[in-house]
């Protein structure tokens, strides 16, 4: 499989051009995977959903679709993928809960690289369960980018942690691999998924576990995702989804004494993160105006259990990074 972007190769940036390479792309699945099936982790992220939606109009059902719901996406993102793709495009999607493995798995691991370790190596573990209850199965396809080529000279180590079994050492199917990720979302459209989905902020691999600090509690998960849930709202509301490169909350292990209802709280803050960068390797801050801030704490307060204040965090990378993890 050619791994090297060739020099003479057209960036793909017009919707002409996606139908070329979704044409051309539907052809060399097909010519390599036959009558084969093949099994795709599909997170709902925009490279795993470009790659189903490529190989869905190659194969149809021979692909077979596994999202695993680890409890630590996004509000509504699971939903997403069973409407996009289990009934919009009739996929063979096989939908995983898997909330209450990987949280028991996390409960009291605190130290942020641990808690990356143990959601990777239950992803796999889940995964490969999935895998070997299917029969047939020839190819593994996956989302892998240039980027990350370049960055790895392998494939996309998923989770950052080893990979599948040997004897379930499929052939891989990656019809992505020598896009940018601008081109992907190219692609995308002209594939028909939705904006919101083609145009998603970057969300890392572990999900809400790295914004959920210290131990992951379920009550402190669920605090996390409702108050990213508004922030996202409030910035779509306001223009401000395009613009700002990436913004979500956290949810640190400590509480403080707050007024509600007349009574003495003592419940943990939301920190809001909205930054702009080229490569995350710095980032600045986004200039919220500040009645809206204003106006999402008055929401985040009122609408998430167990939230008396909400802070913004107002720091450069450097000396902070992204995450807060
Ligand atoms: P930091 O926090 O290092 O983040 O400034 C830079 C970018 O990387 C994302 N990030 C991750 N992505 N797995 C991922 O796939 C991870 O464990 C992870 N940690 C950070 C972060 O969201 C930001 O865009």
């Amino acid at each position: 499989m050619l791994n090297k972007r060739p020099d003479d190769m057209q960036r793909i940036e017009s919707q002409a051009q996606a139908q070329a390479f979704i044409d051309e792309q539907i052809a060399a699945i097909r010519a390599q995977v036959g009558d084969q099936k093949v099994l795709l982790a599909l997170s709902g992220g925009v490279d795993s959903s470009v790659v189903a939606a490529l190989l869905i109009r190659a194969i149809g059902k021979n692909l077979v679709c596994v999202h695993v719901n680890h409890g630590l996406l996004r509000k509504g993102e699971s939903e997403q993928v069973i409407k996009v793709f289990g009934e919009e495009m009739d996929a063979n999607l096989v939908y995983v809960d898997a909330v209450d493995r990987f949280l028991d798995k996390l409960a009291g691991v605190t130290d942020p690289e641990e808690k990356r370790k143990v959601i990777g190596a239950e992803f796999i573990r889940v995964f490969e369960e999935e895998a070997r209850k299917q029969e047939g199965i020839g190819f593994l396809a996956q989302g892998t980018i240039y980027p990350d080529i370049l960055e790895s000279g392998t494939v996309k180590a998923h989770h950052n942690v080893g990979g599948l079994p040997e004897d379930l050492d499929f052939k891989l199917v990656e019809p992505i691999r020598l896009l940018f990720k601008d081109e992907v979302r190219v692609v995308g459209k002209a594939l028909g998924l939705p904006d919101g989905m083609v145009y998603r902020q970057p969300f890392p691999g572990p999900g809400l576990g790295v914004r959920c600090l210290g131990a992951i509690t379920r009550d402190r998960l669920e605090a996390v995702r409702e108050s990213d849930a508004i922030l996202r709202e409030e910035f779509a509301a306001n223009g401000l989804a395009g613009k700002v490169w990436q913004y979500f909350t956290i949810v640190p292990d400590f509480k403080s004494t707050g007024v509600k209802d007349g009574k003495r709280s003592f419940e943990w803050p939301v920190i809001i993160r909205a930054v702009n960068t080229r490569d995350a390797m710095s980032a600045t801050v986004e200039d919220v105006p500040f009645s809206l801030l204003q106006h999402i704490t008055q929401r985040i307060t009122n609408e998430v259990k167990g939230v008396n204040r909400v802070l913004y965090d107002l720091t450069p990378k450097p000396t902070g990074t992204i995450e807060w993890e």
